[in-house]
């Protein structure tokens, strides 16, 4: 069985929808391990019944970013992981991390990239009065929420929405996009080439898959 180490800092919803998505065999791997840079991430608690190991690295113990990636590369490797899944893992990662995990690692990102990279993408909608907004899952490069686009989600945005509001409705197509493709890398099918994302033998357009 294939396995996947997953990164997080906060609620872990994504995580919770990787974690179903393992159980139900959508995905044809298990979850080996779950790993924050905040031990009060709620996240890791939701691994409590599922076989699925819990860990926490604490950034103030490293003298750096440099150092911090390199314990947590060493943690993640311990685990032997065919993927790392970035789900709403909120920190910067070093250049040496990201080249180690090239064409392995997905993050999934809260908006239609390439609007938005960065933080506040659901304030940034609405302050300019977006029609639509989504999020989109990508291979991660050195550019921050910058590699290759594989898949995204639209929804609409009502008049009278607030961030919150906003923000959830885009988690529920991450939910049922997120597992989709972490499915497809394990399965072999999805693959970075050249800094272009390939499914099934065929370059990716840069807004990523997009079924008519
Ligand atoms: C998601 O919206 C994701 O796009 C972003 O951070 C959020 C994480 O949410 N990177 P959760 O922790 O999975 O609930």
């Amino acid at each position: 069985m294939k396995r996947l180490v997953v990164l997080i800092s906060g609620e872990g919803s994504n995580l919770q929808a990787l974690i179903e998505a393992c159980q139900q065999g959508k995905i044809a791997a298990r979850i080996a391990a779950v790993i924050s840079h905040r031990a009060d991430a709620y996240g890791l608690t939701r691994v409590a019944a599922a076989d699925i190991e819990a860990k926490s690295l604490n950034p103030a113990d490293f003298a750096g970013r440099e150092a911090f990636d390199l314990a947590l590369s060493a943690l993640i490797d311990r685990y032997r992981p065919e993927a790392i899944v970035l789900a709403g893992y909120m920190r910067i990662l070093s250049t040496a991390f990201v080249a180690r995990y090239a064409g392995r690692m997905l993050n999934v990102h809260p908006s239609l990239l390439p609007r938005y990279p960065g933080l506040h993408t659901h304030r940034q909608a609405l302050a300019n009065g977006d029609a639509e907004h989504g999020t989109s899952v990508h291979f991660v490069t050195d550019e921050l929420d910058g590699g290759p686009v594989v898949l995204q989600a639209r929804v609409p945005v009502f008049a009278g929405d607030d961030e919150q509001i906003l923000a959830q409705r885009v988690k529920a197509q991450e939910h049922a996009i997120y597992p989709l493709v972490v499915g497809w890398l394990l399965a072999g099918r999805l693959t970075l080439r050249d800094n272009v994302a390939w499914l099934d033998g065929a370059p990716l357009p840069a807004a990523g898959y997009a079924a008519d």
